[in-house]
């Protein structure tokens, strides 16, 4: 079975294929592709051509004979090659979710044929160069600094993959890969073999409510991206490719080749030109949206449980926090605070108005916040007024006419039409109607891939009482149909969904089923939970006037613009720590930084050894919150007192380190820099650090380097070459070569070490963001270690996070630029702020500086600040300490430590400090 190709036997094939389509699938040539048989120049500066099918076959359906190519550089290191049908329109990821340049519309008549098209042609921008081959029709895309290939989906010569197919289902193309380059993304999936893409795994994009435990399957996400990063003779290059369709794939990476097996919508390629993966980002999610602005509260710690059977269990989890002297800002209902967990509802018995507002004003009063869970299905019920009024303004997805039924936690359900804009302000309606009745400071979202417990076309059964929210309730209770009458429903490519191919509508919306303007969940699916999270934002910015939190567990291209994201269901054990790691490092790419995994594991429990290392690793995601399944015990991070005391310090370092988180989450969103990064995005020429899955950096200079095997009492961490000084004791350094080094960490200690040339804004922390945010700075300032030239810089972001825009500009922000250098024996710290006024009204000052790694061993002297010699009177204080070396690459070097602590600098104004140190004795 090693060929397909159209032949005389094709019939033949066809019968084989129909027994066994999977494995002629992935082994053959479908077809013998397109030829390209015109070409003319736009009036926007693009390119459109027309492709005719070389020869016909019908596997996997009819190939569709003629299809548009138009390529346009839309900026200067962003190209686009869109290739569809050129006599039908075909779904499209619609433009309206997802802002961006139209494609021209399909052509009435085909001018201009150029019979004899020239074989090789190109189309150059001024980063990236677009080249074809017409017949058969491929094309490349190079980089034009180093005439590098990126892309090239030319299937000759290669044994891998065969020429592009275009069908009404079922559409394949490949790109030959040089067999260095490291590619990272392609999610929502657990990947066991650590961050980089895995020669051979399989790569499906499906939204699919299957827990985060199943590795390499489809989970709740679909992000059909990849960057691809490339070492040429030391220096590094990286891209990233984005192939915009909302449909079901299989994406086969090979090492040396990858194939997109798509079922509908068309070809819609980006290139992003980099070079940096810091680049990178900036342009994807200049295309896609930068991530939300988050409010600063949503960088505490944040504790939820399904299970919270009442509301005076939920008031002693607060309660018991405090107790242990555990940080917590935010407090979480799952489905408890639910009136048979129907939507927008409260439980009168266990979550009765009249206790749980006062509950909330009290903890409101001192800055804490509540968020809550809904799901997307509404439980068909006749005295549910949510439901009602959906009804009353036909907002569900139907089947034939009628809305469509499934059952999910309350019972029988429907399902809002997200891209129904009478939907849209209808969910809007309801949050404003909830929010009255319950002033939450966010949402939760979740269930959205859509998650269904039945399959197919439901009734709801005569004579059989089904569940209506109490109970457990997953089991199908409804009479249900498999549909298998359409073509969207058995398509004729079977996608690896649930990791499993069962059809594509298995416990989810039927793909046969229909939304606004006629659009097939089949096309939309994916878009369900996005589309969600859209209305979701829409509704909350409308009631609050703040800035909206939401929580989302399905997401897509461009979610990031408006939510956070969790990693779904995971388990308490070591395996799925690790994992946290590779899916949150792979979303920061996907646009979508603010994200973390539930902490300590969903279920089963974790060991009591277990979670103190999640808290110390979950301390460190952007997005830390305890959570746990309903069968899970307490896992609240005081029900063991080891674990406890891990929670006090790493949380604790959290705490002091929320200016800098929060200035991460600024920069996040103006350039879509991911707040925790793997550490390729610092340092891109160090190809040891690559693949490196168990590590990460917080911004450009923060490394986490977290034990995650059982057991153990020391960690082996790779240090990129500089120098590095441990955040919990500043005198010990390490300066590297690069190369791994081993640190103690027993049970209650998480290595966090902060790079050379870095000022870090830090505060002196507390049980409460809000609290902590009011505290004096410091800044850690770091050079390498005795080096007597050198310099450094930070920067500090500012504002009042009840805002819904977080932009300079507004007389509620202030944005500062640190700066540091030494010169022989002068060290000078620097400030120059922009829109100063918000700091200084808060009153905002910097109380110590603390300069790393300065040579010798001398004293400081010569003080100044702002020009004036500071006196003996002052109540300033100045010392100084040796540096230890963990690992010295010259055992004679010494440095020093210089604290500088009594400080009252506004962090409002500029300011310039300096001393010079003293000859070492
Ligand atoms: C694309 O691949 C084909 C076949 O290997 C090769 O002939 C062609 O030169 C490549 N094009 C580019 C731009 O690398
Ligand atoms: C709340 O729930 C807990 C645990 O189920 C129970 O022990 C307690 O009696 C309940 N309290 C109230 C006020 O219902
Ligand atoms: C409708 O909701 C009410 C209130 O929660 C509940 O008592 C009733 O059982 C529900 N009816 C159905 C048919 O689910
Ligand atoms: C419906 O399809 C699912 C998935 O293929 C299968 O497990 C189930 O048995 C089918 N149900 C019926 C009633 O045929
Ligand atoms: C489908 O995915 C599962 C889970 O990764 C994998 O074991 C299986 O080999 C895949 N099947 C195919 C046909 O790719």
């Amino acid at each position: 079975m090693s060929s397909c190709s159209y032949t005389l036997f094709a019939s033949l094939c066809l019968t084989l294929l129909l027994l066994l389509s999977i494995q002629c699938a992935t082994a053959s040539n479908i077809g013998q592709g397109y030829r390209l048989i015109s070409t003319e120049k736009t009036s926007d500066g693009g390119l459109l051509g027309h492709l005719q099918v070389k020869q016909k076959n019908n596997v996997y359906g009819a190939d569709i004979s003629l299809l548009q190519l138009y390529v346009k550089q839309e900026t200067q290191n962003r190209l686009r090659v869109h290739i569809t049908d050129a006599t039908k329109q075909r779904w499209e990821v619609p433009y309206n979710l997802l802002p961006r340049e139209k494609a021209p519309l399909k052509k009435q008549a085909i001018g201009r044929l150029t019979k004899n098209p020239l074989k090789v042609q190109e189309f150059s921008g001024s980063k990236l160069l677009f080249s074809y081959t017409a017949d058969p029709f491929s094309f490349a895309v190079t980089r034009k600094s180093n005439g590098q290939t990126l892309f090239n989906s030319s299937s000759s010569g290669s044994n891998d993959f065969g020429e592009m197919v275009f069908k009404d289902q079922y559409l394949e193309i490949s790109t030959q890969l040089p067999k260095d380059a490291s590619l990272y993304g392609l999610g929502e999936n657990t990947q066991p073999h650590g961050i980089k893409l895995y020669p051979g795994d399989p790569y499906t994009l499906y939204t699919t409510d299957a827990s985060a435990i199943n590795l390499n399957t489809d989970l709740y996400g679909s992000h059909p991206m990849y960057l691809d990063l490339r070492n040429v003779d030391g220096k590094a290059y990286a891209h990233a490719v984005l192939l915009l369709n909302s449909n079901g794939m299989d994406v086969f990476y090979r090492g040396t080749s990858l194939t997109y097996k798509v079922i509908g919508g068309v070809l819609d390629f980006y290139f992003f030109s980099g070079p940096t993966p810091l680049d990178v980002v900036e342009q994807y999610t200049d295309l896609i949206g930068r991530p939300a602005p988050m409010p600063y509260w949503a960088f505490g710690f944040h504790q939820c449980r399904w299970g919270y059977h009442n509301l005076s269990v939920v008031e002693d989890v607060v309660e018991n926090y405090k107790k242990a002297q555990i940080p917590l800002d935010v407090i979480w209902n799952d489905d408890d605070h639910m009136d048979g967990k129907k939507d927008f509802t409260l439980n009168p018995t266990n979550y009765p108005r009249d206790k749980l507002v006062p509950f909330l004003e009290k903890i409101h009063s001192i800055g804490m916040k509540y968020v809550v869970l809904i799901d997307p299905g509404i439980a068909v019920n006749s005295s549910y007024g949510v439901h009602q009024r959906g009804i009353a303004n036909d907002v569900f997805i139907k089947y034939e006419g009628e809305p469509y039924l499934a059952q999910v936690w309350p019972g029988a359900v429907n399902f809002p039409d997200f891209l129904n804009p009478k939907a849209v302000d209808w969910w809007g309606d309801e949050i404003r109607r909830f929010h009255e009745l319950v002033p939450v400071n966010g949402l939760w979202i979740d269930m959205n891939e859509a998650s269904n417990f039945c399959s197919g076309l439901c009734k709801i059964p005569r004579g059989k009482k089904c569940p209506t929210g109490t109970g457990p309730g997953w089991i199908c209770c409804l009479d249900c149909k498999n549909i298998t009458k359409t073509r969207w429903d058995d398509p004729p490519y079977k996608i690896n969904a649930s990791g499993q191919q069962v059809p594509i509508g298995y416990k989810t919306i039927a793909t046969s089923a229909v939304h606004y303007n006629g659009v097939l969940e089949y096309d939309a699916h994916s878009l369900y939970g996005f589309s969600q999270t859209i209305a979701t934002h829409k509704g909350l910015q409308g009631i609050q006037g703040k800035r909206p939190f939401i929580l989302t567990r399905s997401t897509y291209v461009g979610s990031g613009k408006y939510a956070a994201h969790w990693t779904g269901d995971n388990q308490g054990t070591w395996e799925n720590l690790k994992y946290s790691i590779s899916t949150m490092l792979n979303f920061g790419i996907f646009g979508v930084p603010m994200v973390g995994s539930d902490i300590c594991g969903f279920y089963p429990q974790p060991t009591e050894e277990i979670c103190n290392r999640w808290i110390e690793v979950g301390a460190f995601y952007p997005f830390s919150r305890d959570h746990a399944n309903y069968y899970s015990p307490s896992q609240e991070l005081y029900i063991w007192d080891s674990v406890a005391e891990s929670a006090r310090n790493a949380l604790g370092m959290r705490y002091k380190l929320l200016p800098y988180l929060y200035t991460l989450n600024y920069e996040a969103h103006i350039s879509g820099a991911p707040i925790a990064r793997p550490l390729f995005f610092s340092f891109p020429d160090y190809t040891d650090c690559y693949g490196v899955s168990t590590q990460f950096l917080l911004g450009s200079s923060l490394m986490v380097s977290p034990v995650l095997e059982q057991g153990k009492s020391e960690v082996t961490a790779l240090f990129p070459p500089g120098t590095w000084y441990s955040m919990f004791d500043m005198t010990q350094a390490i300066e590297s070569e690069g190369k791994y080094v081993t640190l103690d960490a027993p049970l209650h200690v998480i290595n966090v070490h902060l790079y050379q040339n870095t000022i870090l804004p830090m505060q002196q922390g507390g049980m409460l963001s809000k609290v902590a945010r009011m505290t004096p700075f410091s800044l850690i300032v770091t050079f390498p270690a005795g080096a007597s030239n050198g310099e450094a810089k930070g920067t500090l972001f500012l504002d009042d996070d009840e805002l819904v825009e977080m932009k300079l500009g507004n007389g509620y922000s202030t944005y500062v630029h640190f700066y540091a250098s030494v010169n022989h024996r002068t060290v000078k710290v620097w400030s120059e702020v922009e829109d100063g006024k918000f700091a200084s009204d808060n009153g905002w000052t910097i109380e110590k500086i603390t300069v790393l790694g300065l040579g010798g061993s001398g004293h400081p002297t010569n003080l100044e600040i702002d020009g004036e010699p500071v006196t003996t009177a002052s109540k300033t204080e100045i010392s100084n300490l040796a540096h230890k070396y963990l690992h010295n690459l010259d055992d004679k070097k010494t440095s020093v430590m210089v604290e500088v602590k009594g400080l009252d600098i506004p962090v409002g104004k500029n300011f310039a400090m300096s001393w010079k140190m003293g000859l070492s004795l």
